[in-house]
């Protein structure tokens, strides 16, 4: 299997994506980072604690990071995700803690220790990952990959112009498209094709618990604060990527991120004429949505929750 190491907010979908990235058996999942984001550092981190106990990967490290931007002032998405991050999906209290030290010295300290070997995911505001550029820019040769859950060159969903992760902290994103590395970057263009609608609801009710106590009070109120024919399970479908990369078609594309925009900061301008430039990502253009569907549930029937 792959290695995989996530960096995340969790958040409704970020849930989903761990519950992915463990149940798949072409993915190894070797580590989680967290960043305040969906709500605060502190409780996307025992959101992650949470998951893990009850999706049932206790000896996987959970390393918090962040707790706000570079630069920008803080935002959240507690409207969207609830107070507590998961929506209605009430876990157990955790009971091992949070691994000492800091994410970023987790990422670096990971990456280095396995060169070539593991796929870096970030499916949060990219603070964290800009932070280890900074402190180790070898990070971007040693990942095997990296994919991120981001922007979009259509149109944003915190505002008109920026997507959620990217308008939570624009700095960071500017450093993480720069740092000379290949983004592959999944945006709301593609992701807003994947929805958790009712057949794909139907199809986690047999799911046992975890089905009842996380899938599904967690996307149903999901759906209720999203306008659309059902939640969309953007960060899934970065862990996905990294499963089955064949899912997804990809345009190379040079990215700017907007810092300085009255109305667009955050928002990723993406060129897909590149005049002879050097593209700095693989900007996702469609999903095979049944077959993403396929892989995520019946890698989620894998997962024993407890
Ligand atoms: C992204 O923003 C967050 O609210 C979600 O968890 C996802 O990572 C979608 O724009
Ligand atoms: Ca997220």
């Amino acid at each position: 299997p792959k290695k995989i190491l996530i960096d995340c907010d969790p958040g409704i979908d970020d849930a989903l994506a761990l519950t992915l990235a463990h149940g798949c058996p072409a993915l190894d999942l070797v580590g989680i980072t967290t960043v305040g984001g969906n709500v605060s550092l502190e409780l996307t981190t025992l959101n992650a604690l949470k998951l893990r106990e009850f999706l049932g990967f206790p000896s996987v490290p959970v390393v918090a990071g962040s707790a706000g931007a570079l630069v920008a002032s803080r935002i959240d998405a507690s409207e969207v995700h609830g107070f507590g991050g998961l929506g209605a999906a009430v876990l157990p209290e955790p009971r091992l803690k949070a691994t000492d030290g800091h994410a970023v010295d987790f990422i670096v300290d990971t990456l280095s220790a396995s060169p070539g070997e593991i796929s870096l995911v970030a499916v949060g505001p990219l603070t964290n990952i800009a932070l280890a550029v900074r402190r180790e820019p070898r990070i971007t040769e040693w990942a095997r990959d990296f994919t991120i859950m981001g922007g979009s060159y259509t149109r944003g969903n915190r505002t008109p112009a920026a997507e959620f992760n990217i308008a939570a902290d624009p700095e960071a994103a500017a450093i993480v498209f720069g740092a000379g590395w290949t983004v592959n970057q999944i945006g709301l263009d593609v992701s807003l094709t994947a929805l958790a609608n009712g057949p794909i609801l139907d199809r986690m009710r047999d799911l046992g618990r975890l089905g009842g106590e996380l899938l599904i009070p967690s996307l149903e109120f999901y759906g209720m604060t999203t306008a659309h024919d059902g939640p969309a399970v953007h960060d899934a479908l970065a862990v996905a990527h990294v499963a089955d990369p064949s899912l997804f078609e990809f345009t190379p594309g040079v990215v700017d991120v907007e810092t300085a925009g009255r109305f667009t900061s955050g928002m990723t301008v993406i060129d897909f004429n590149l005049r002879g430039r050097v593209p700095n990502a693989n900007v996702a253009r469609s999903i095979d949505v049944d077959r993403f569907w396929d892989l995520t549930l019946s890698s989620f029937a894998q997962v024993e929750a407890r």
